[in-house]
């Protein structure tokens, strides 16, 4: 898209009542000169967000937001800059003045628009005329509601769409949209074939493009759209238009990686997710969904290709990690997807399971690290830093980053780096080490802490055979905990700590090892109050 002349941008700026805009969307309240309101950029119950007209200026006292009618617009509705200026001239009934070459393209891409639309619709009629579509969405579990919800469709076998569209598209249009494929004779055929037909919908809802997923076995499982004029692949997600749908705002996106995941997580009451398709995540994938939330969280297979997905998302995401944002990855059990688990554990089963297993990205970039290199010794230690270390350059300035450089140089047994401010970091690290015993209780509480489901096992006193709890434990209970504990349990570093069957095993060893410790210390005891009584033989009864 060419540039919008500035001295349009102005005009728009200065004819639009941010005032109408704003209020169009907050409900504002006036005051004096000014309007207040709750802010809508962050959470408050006393009204700190001030629009003043005089100045076309809006203002957030309490989180710092503030900007113009176009700021305001690119914000709250996330828009990019040349969309929100489109959208206040269209207000306005104003034409963004464009070259003539431009304006071919949009219409062009306003023509093939029509065409996948078109298409959608014919596809979404299918349905109910092939009981064999039918039956393979119920058999996957969905309902009806959201076979609607997601515009799902069915394309029948053999060559039907450009007879069945008739006069509404050309063949050179369902070519350009990749519905149809032209093969070198010219002959033209349906790229889509006795496949399930699921839209993929741009965030302001048109279709730019289709994935299709075979019903019963054949090859490929899935088949997507090519690269078109309306559709790039690296720019696109799928799900967010239905997402944004039911939540302009989200605390939180879920980004899965296939199709079913996020409808049938839709379906069970958790609408903020997307999925990446496939596709390694990009650049453009991520900025997008930065700009509808700022918090990503990751779900991946368990298994080994979910791991790389989730190392190459890392790398993909950390110049994009400025403060405020936050990226997590969770690691379904071996042989689940999102779809398969929502279904086998609901609703509050997926969502606890996410909650207790998301890893932070840095726990997250460790432990990568320390499953490719298990080693633990000195110089492995050095190594995993300095690698860490190389990924962490890559997030932009901030405090961020420097978190996460010290909690990576205190994974790997630094101290944190000597401040100008403070006195230099104490020696080795070996010196400061916590007892054995000690560290012992800190992996327990680091465990229950990354598991709480399984803090129940240790709530029973039986568990400590009659010995005490930990101190550390105690207060975990009693909901005691200091800021020192967390911190230092948080030092722990335990390999495969966010597997639950792992951390379940974990518990289990700790308690047990400690259940014989317990036996040997009573033994103790017993041998020598007894060798005590027989000293004393004479006072017993
Ligand atoms: P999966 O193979 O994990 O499929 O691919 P799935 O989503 O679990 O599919 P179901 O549950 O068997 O229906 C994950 C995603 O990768 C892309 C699709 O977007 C799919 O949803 N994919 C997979 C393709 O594009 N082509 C394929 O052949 C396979
Ligand atoms: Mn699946």
């Amino acid at each position: 898209m060419s540039r919008i002349p500035e001295a349009f941008v102005e005009e728009v700026v200065t004819r639009s009542d941010i005032v109408e805009v704003i209020g169009a969307r907050v409900p504002l309240k006036k005051k004096g000169k000014e309007f207040a309101a709750c802010c809508p950029f962050h959470q408050e119950k006393t009204p700190s967000f001030y629009v003043t007209p005089d100045k076309q200026f809006y203002h957030c006292f309490g989180c710092g937001a503030h900007g113009n009618v176009v700021g305001f617009l690119m914000e709250y509705d996330h828009l990019d800059f040349p969309t929100a200026i489109e959208h206040l001239a269209g207000r306005l009934g104003l034409e963004i003045p464009r070259e003539k070459g431009d304006q071919e393209k949009l219409d062009r891409i306003g023509r093939l628009r029509q065409v996948t639309a078109t298409a959608a619709d014919w596809f979404r009629g299918n349905l109910r005329s092939h009981p064999e579509a039918i039956d393979f969405l119920k058999q996957r579990g969905l309902t009806g509601e959201t076979a609607a919800r997601f515009a799902l469709g069915f394309a029948p076998p053999g060559n039907h769409l450009e007879s069945a569209l008739g006069s509404k598209a050309s063949g050179e249009e369902l070519v350009a949209t990749g519905l149809l494929v032209e093969r070198d004779d010219g002959q033209r055929y349906d790229r889509f074939r006795a496949r399930v037909i699921f839209p993929i919908r741009d965030p302001r809802g048109h279709v730019i493009g289709f994935g299709g997923r075979v019903i019963g076995a054949g090859e490929p499982k899935y088949l997507n759209s090519p690269e078109t004029e309306l559709f790039h692949k690296g720019q696109g997600v799928y799900g967010l238009y239905e997402s944004r749908r039911v939540d302009q705002r989200p605390e939180a996106l879920l980004v899965v990686e296939g199709y079913m995941d996020v409808i049938l997580l839709a379906q069970y009451g958790i609408p903020h997710v997307v999925a990446t398709l496939g596709t390694a995540t990009t650049t453009e994938q991520l900025d997008l969904l930065y700009r509808q939330t700022d918090r990503l969280v990751f779900c991946f297979d368990g298994d080994s290709a979910g791991r790389r997905a989730a190392v190459k998302a890392l790398q993909v995401a950390l110049p994009l990690l400025q403060d405020g944002r936050d990226l997590r990855f969770a690691f379904l059990p071996e042989g689940e997807d999102p779809d398969s688990f929502v279904q086998a554990n609901g609703r509050d089963g997926f969502q606890r399971f996410v909650e207790h297993n998301a890893l932070g990205f840095d726990r997250f970039l460790t432990l990568h690290l320390d499953e490719a290199t298990p080693s633990d010794d000195t110089a492995a230690r050095a190594r995993k830093n300095k690698q860490a270390h190389q990924l962490i350059e890559r997030m932009p300035q901030g405090s961020l980053r420097r978190l996460t450089a010290r909690q990576v140089d205190r994974h790997h047994g630094l101290f944190g780096r000597p401040m100008r401010e403070q006195p230099a970091a104490p020696g080795p690290t070996a010196a400061r080490r916590p007892p054995p015993q000690r560290s012992e209780e800190l992996a327990l509480l680091h465990l229950l802490l990354e598991h709480p489901h399984l803090t129940e096992r240790v709530r029973s006193p039986d568990v400590w055979h009659a010995g005490t709890p930990p101190a550390v434990i105690e207060r975990l209970l009693a909901d005691a905990l200091t800021e020192a504990d967390r911190l230092a349990a948080a030092e722990q570093r335990i390999v495969g700590i966010e597997n639950p069957e792992i951390a379940a095993t974990m518990l289990s060893d700790i308690l047990e090892k400690r259940r014989q410790r317990q036996v040997l210390v009573e033994k103790k005891r017993r041998q020598r109050s007894g060798l005590a009584g027989e000293e004393n033989g004479q006072d017993s009864p």
